[in-house]
């Protein structure tokens, strides 16, 4: 099964950068993105949520933003659920999809429909601590340094090909809540610049690696 997406723009300008946003909360990195898509050259066309009633949704119809519910509830089994979401997705046509806090996992079949269109933020410093209680388990670790990672969504959860990453100083005071609190802080200027290098079409995924201006970069881009 392959997508529906539209070829991305070599350089926009005119045309911004259509993306689709998938969440499944608060939506704090949505509102990033609502803020600084004028300027860094990209439209939001929708915003789909798994869950019903979460604050991005309200904050996405505070910004005049087409609303979708994709409730997996709904749905018995993943692949039920993945095709009532490609559906709502492609509804709205967009250049990419990114996932924003989304808490799903997706099968390989609509990850594959995506390939090279869809990005997830990540609260960690990937490879590292992929999955779940990401700031716990970096302070439980010890380690030195911390952050969020943009990658290519592949097949394997939080395993894509990293894009650009922000780095955070571990203090040695730090508890959960304080640490996450930096990290996401990061996160929204982060992910709105990952966008931005989409939108000008510097940024592709191709034999499992990431482009950048026509080269393969080594390390993620440092933002
Ligand atoms: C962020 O930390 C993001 O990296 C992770 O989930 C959190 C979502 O926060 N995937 P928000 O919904 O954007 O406020």
């Amino acid at each position: 099964m392959r997508g529906a997406l539209r070829p991305l723009p070599v350089t926009t300008g005119t045309t911004p950068l259509s993306v689709v946003v998938l969440i499944s909360g608060g939506g704090t990195n949505l509102q990033a993105l609502i803020d600084t898509a004028p300027r860094r050259g990209f439209r939001i066309a929708g915003v789909i949520s798994n869950r019903p009633a979460v604050k991005g949704l309200a904050r996405a119809a505070a910004a005049g933003i087409a609303t979708r519910v994709v409730d997996h509830t709904a749905h018995p089994d993943r692949a039920g659920f993945d095709a009532a979401l490609a559906a709502a997705i492609d509804a709205f046509a967009p250049d990419l999809v990114v996932l924003a806090g989304f808490m799903r996992i997706l099968t390989p079949a609509f990850v594959d429909r995506y390939r090279g269109r869809m990005i997830n933020i990540h609260p960690s410093l990937l490879p590292a601590f992929q999955g779940l209680h990401t700031h716990r388990r970096a302070l439980e670790a010890g380690v030195a340094e911390h952050g969020a990672s943009v990658h290519f969504v592949t097949a394997e959860l939080d395993g894509g090909p990293v894009i650009a990453q922000a780095r955070v100083a571990v203090e040695a005071d730090d508890d959960e809540d304080r640490l996450a609190a930096r990290v996401l802080a990061r996160e929204h200027v982060l992910l709105p610049q990952v966008v931005e290098w989409f939108a000008l079409g510097r940024l592709a995924m191709r034999d499992g690696r990431v482009w950048f201006d026509g080269t393969a970069i080594a390390q993620p881009l440092p933002c």
